[in-house]
Parts: structure tokens; sequence; C-alpha cells
């Protein structure tokens, strides 16, 4: 299995991990197979500009990267363009990725959407085309499947 510099890079050097105290949106989301956890921190500002995002992954080097890479996708976007940020867009930005760990980028584009969500309820406000997540897992944490 071959992995892109730019994903060994984001791997060793995670950028934008760590966790934001009282963040506009939170969201956690998991991989059921392979038991990886995401979750994204969303500090969104008055002009709905993510003015930061951390991240933390409990899971493998290509969730890592991911979430590495979609974090610095998705800061200084508006929410609208936050919302674009797809798995495909973020493997693209790591100049790809192997096919059996595709799985892997989905949870960053989940755990972003899970975060938008997250702020979007907070705050009322609907953002087009945004779906509830469907793994996201926040609101029973300590389930026993994980
Ligand atoms: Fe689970 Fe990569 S193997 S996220």
């Amino acid at each position: 299995m071959a992995y892109s510099e730019k994903v060994i890079d984001h791997f060793t050097n995670p950028r934008n991990m760590g966790e934001i105290e009282g963040a506009s949106g939170v969201g956690t989301v998991g991989n059921a197979k392979c038991g990886d956890i995401m979750r994204i921190y969303l500090d969104i500002d008055d002009n709905q500009i993510v003015r930061d995002v951390k991240f933390k992954t409990f899971g493998c080097g290509a969730a890592v990267a991911t979430s590495s890479m979609a974090t610095e996708l998705v800061k200084g976007k508006s929410i609208y363009e936050a919302l674009q940020v797809t798995n495909k867009a973020v493997m693209e930005a790591l100049d790809g990725l192997p096919p059996v760990k595709v799985h892997c980028s989905l949870l960053a584009e989940e755990a972003i959407h899970a975060a938008l969500w997250d702020y979007a309820t907070k705050h009322n406000i609907e953002i087009p085309g945004l779906q509830k997540p469907v793994n996201d897992i926040s609101e029973h944490e300590e389930a026993e499947e994980y």
C-alpha cells in the first residue's frame, strides 16, 4: 500500500489538532466497522465564517491525515463553502488514498457535517443541502458499541 507524500506529511505533522473550548459546533462521528472516531470543533464568527477549526481523531493514519487536511480546507471558509468540502476534495488535496482507505476520508466529511449541523441547530439556521449526520455519535458516546 502506497501513501502519497502529502498523506505521510499530514499524518506525521497533523495541522489543527486539539480542541476548541466553547466551540460553535462540534461533530463526533464513528465508523462502526473499524471503530475509529473523529471529532471536529468549529469556531464560527458572526459572519458565518469558520474562524478556527480543530480535530481529534482516534483512528488510523489515513483518518488522521484526512482530518488534518479537511481542517485546512474548511478554515476561513463560510459555512456554506465548508459544506462543499467533500471527502473527494480532501482526497484530491492529499494526492489520493489507497482504495481500502477511502472510507477513512468519509469520516472527515461526516465529522464536518456533524459539526455544521450542531452549529445550525444551536443557531436555528438552515444550511441548504446539509442533512442530519447519520453517523453522529455525540449523543450516545457511551453506547456500548464504542
Ligand atoms: Fe478506520 Fe481508517 S481504518 S478510519
